[in-house]
């Protein structure tokens, strides 16, 4: 009788499946060249045919409405902020939300590496509110502790260490601020969307430890709905807060 495989076994074989299907089927380019080139060859995706269909796609796959319902249903509660990055705001999906939930004074700024995703995002915004600027994640220009909160809907995904951008990030904040994430996680749909936009995915466990390095605990884990929280679908959806004590563990930006 062939032995029952302890539950140890059976975690590893599932560990390996994974990692095998992960080398599959996930994009592996942005760890083949370096973040210059990451960078050039994500401003060509998004400046092209693919950025033209990303409003429409993020309406058929229910992203955005999705993250408008935890936005409207305040499970991140954007009413208090007075000043909020949008970084890679694309066609202007999360802003759009934020447009009609935050203070009609709030200061609203959105940039995105793709001049084409800006110009969309401004055409389908009907508001003077937002101010648009190209910019890098990595690399952003404005001065320490300018904004109470930052929103960075799937942009982490196009840098090849999270640390770098989660850095940026931590440094824009105010002590207390709130930084509203959404990343795609290393599940099976989750691979097959890195394909399809031509980025990387992220392992839950080692992204929390990125944040926390950063100086960017976790408050909260975020689901779209009771049902992907039971199925643990829909990617990795966290807000989080800067301490208002500075983190010994923080990194500068390199
Ligand atoms: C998948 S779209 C997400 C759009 C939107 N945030 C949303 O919630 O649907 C990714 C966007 O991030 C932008 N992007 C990619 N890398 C970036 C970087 N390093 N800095 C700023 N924006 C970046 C792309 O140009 C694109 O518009």
């Amino acid at each position: 009788m062939a032995p029952l495989s302890s539950p140890q076994k059976t975690g590893k074989k599932r560990i390996r499946l994974k990692k095998s299907l992960k080398s599959l089927i996930e994009f592996r380019g942005g760890n083949q060249v370096d973040q210059t080139q990451f960078q050039s060859t994500t401003r060509k995706l998004y400046d092209g045919p693919a950025g033209a269909v990303l409003y429409l796609a993020s309406k058929l796959s229910l992203h955005d409405p999705l993250v408008g319902r935890i936005i409207k249903t305040r499970r991140f509660d954007v009413t208090e902020f007075r000043s909020i990055l949008d970084i890679g705001s694309g066609a202007g999906q999360i802003l759009g939300h934020l447009l009609r939930e935050t203070h009609p004074d709030a200061r609203l700024v959105a940039c995105d590496l793709s001049h084409q995703m800006l110009k969309r995002a401004r055409s389908r915004m009907d508001s003077q509110r937002p101010n648009y600027l190209s910019a890098d994640l990595t690399n952003l220009p404005f001065l320490d502790e300018s904004f109470d909160c930052v929103t960075c809907g799937w942009v982490l995904e196009y840098v090849t260490d999270p640390r770098h951008g989660l850095s940026e990030i931590y440094r824009v904040l105010q002590p207390g601020g709130s930084l509203f994430l959404l990343a795609t996680e290393d599940k099976f749909s989750g691979m097959l969307n890195s394909r399809t936009w031509k980025c990387r995915t992220y392992n839950r466990v080692e992204l929390e430890q990125a944040f926390e390095d950063s100086g960017l605990p976790w408050k909260e884990q975020l689901w779209f709905t009771p049902i992907h929280q039971f199925l643990k679908l829909g990617g990795i959806i966290v807000e989080a807060t800067k301490p208002t004590e500075p983190a010994t563990t923080s990194i500068q930006s390199s």
